[in-house]
């Protein structure tokens, strides 16, 4: 296997890996006087590990798109593409804090609206890494 490949299973595999692990481990340690629920623990990950992650990714990456726009990515496709579903990440983001805050404070929500959520967010995230690492249409 070339070493691109390598490449795009080490991102992969760090992204998921890490970022599930930490996550889960939150919300198991949940359980105190605070966080008394499922939807209390969860919501608990996302604001603690999910939207600080990704402000920092955002930070990070702006961080090389800015002084570089012009010269290098303004005219790369894979980066509009990758931009453009970021957008959809962070907006489907948006909905699951959304979702666990309602859910959290009692109000229902259909189990069937995290199970899609999930599916969502995971081909969103499989296409970013790919386009970052393959760079099609540059
Ligand atoms: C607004 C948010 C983001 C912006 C502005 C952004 C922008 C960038 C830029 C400018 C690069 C350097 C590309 C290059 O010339 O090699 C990069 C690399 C990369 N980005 Fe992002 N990014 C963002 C979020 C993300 C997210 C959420 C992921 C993963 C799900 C991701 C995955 C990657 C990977 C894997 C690379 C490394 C590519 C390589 O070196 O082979 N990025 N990003």
């Amino acid at each position: 296997m070339s070493m691109i490949v390598f490449r795009y299973l080490h991102f992969l595999g760090m992204a998921f890996w890490i970022g599930s692990a930490v996550g889960v481990t939150i919300a198991a340690a949940a359980p105190t006087q605070r966080e008394s629920g499922i939807a209390q623990s969860l919501r608990k990950v996302t604001l603690r590990v999910t939207t600080p992650s990704m402000l920092v990714a955002f930070a990070g990456g702006f961080g090389m798109l800015i002084p570089n726009f012009t010269e290098i990515y303004a005219k790369a496709g894979w980066m509009h593409a990758k931009l453009t579903l970021l957008i959809l990440l962070a907006g489907a983001t948006g909905v699951l804090t959304g979702k666990l805050r309602r859910w959290a404070q009692g109000e229902e929500v259909k189990a069937k609206t995290f199970g899609r959520l999930a599916w969502v967010m995971g081909i969103l995230g499989v296409l970013i890494v790919t386009f970052a690492v393959f760079k099609p249409f540059a």
